[in-house]
């Protein structure tokens, strides 16, 4: 019988950077907890039984790495009768989320404080409507370029997560990290719909804190908007 639990993980990013602030301190003790999405981790569920989606009104729309969340937040008081889960493993990024959840005031909003890959074992299959892949790690050096989101290893769980037609964005400021876009995506089950550069973000985009710095230091975005292929990949 096969182990129906993956092999332990490697994550490769930050949990912990500089010291919080007794205010980002409070929000983690008090609105972490009820905003977390129960059933990801292994230790909450053992067996990686499906996600039951009763939280979830309407369609359900991923962010993956959201930094300071404040893409997540911009689209969660956009889209009203959307429910986003947010992934991020970074607890300084989630302390800033969390503030700028309490200042928005949105009820539509969950948490996976951790690695998005343990969403991707639980969720139901073709449950996701809209994926963000917003400013991913670059991982520059070729030999790390395996830890890229844009691999097999991220890129075939998260396809079979989303529904058919379903759009996945990725913006990126790393021109290798386009051509690797654009090599990997398309064969994990997905169709290349639209690519820009500098000035041609979507319509509802909200700039990342990682765009700003991008753009202070003169690299230049691209944003890639792909449709999941109605058969499965
Ligand atoms: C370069 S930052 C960009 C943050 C934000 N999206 C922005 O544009 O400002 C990439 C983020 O992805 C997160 N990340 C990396 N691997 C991840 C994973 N496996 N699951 C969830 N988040 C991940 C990192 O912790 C980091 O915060």
């Amino acid at each position: 019988m096969t182990d129906p639990l993956p092999t332990q993980r490697n994550f490769y990013g930050r949990i912990r950077g500089k010291t919080l602030r007794a205010s980002q301190k409070d929000y983690l003790a008090e609105d972490l907890g009820p905003l977390t999405l129960r059933g990801v981790t292994r230790e909450d569920n053992p067996s990686r039984s499906p996600l039951d989606l009763g939280f979830a009104k309407g369609p359900l729309w991923l962010e993956v790495g959201f930094g300071g969340g404040e893409h997540l937040v911009h689209m969660a008081a956009a889209n009203p009768g959307v429910t986003l889960i947010g992934a991020e493993p970074f607890v300084n990024g989630i302390a800033m989320l969390l503030g700028k959840i309490r200042g928005a005031g949105v009820a539509n909003l969950w948490l996976h404080p951790g690695d998005v890959r343990d969403l991707f074992d639980v969720l139901p299959d073709g449950c996701l409507s809209k994926v963000f892949l917003n400013y991913p790690d670059p991982w520059p050096k070729a030999r790390h370029h395996r830890r890229r989101f844009v691999t097999p290893e991220y890129l075939l769980p998260l396809a079979l997560k989303m529904a058919p037609g379903a759009e996945f964005r990725v913006a990126t400021d790393i021109p290798d990290y386009v051509r690797q876009t654009l090599e990997e995506v398309p064969p994990a089950g997905f169709d290349l719909v639209h690519q820009a550069g500098e000035g041609g973000a979507w319509d509802d985009w909200l700039s990342t804190r990682y765009e700003q710095k991008a753009l202070r230091e003169g690299r230049a975005p691209h944003y890639l908007t792909f449709r999941r292929c109605d058969q499965k990949g």
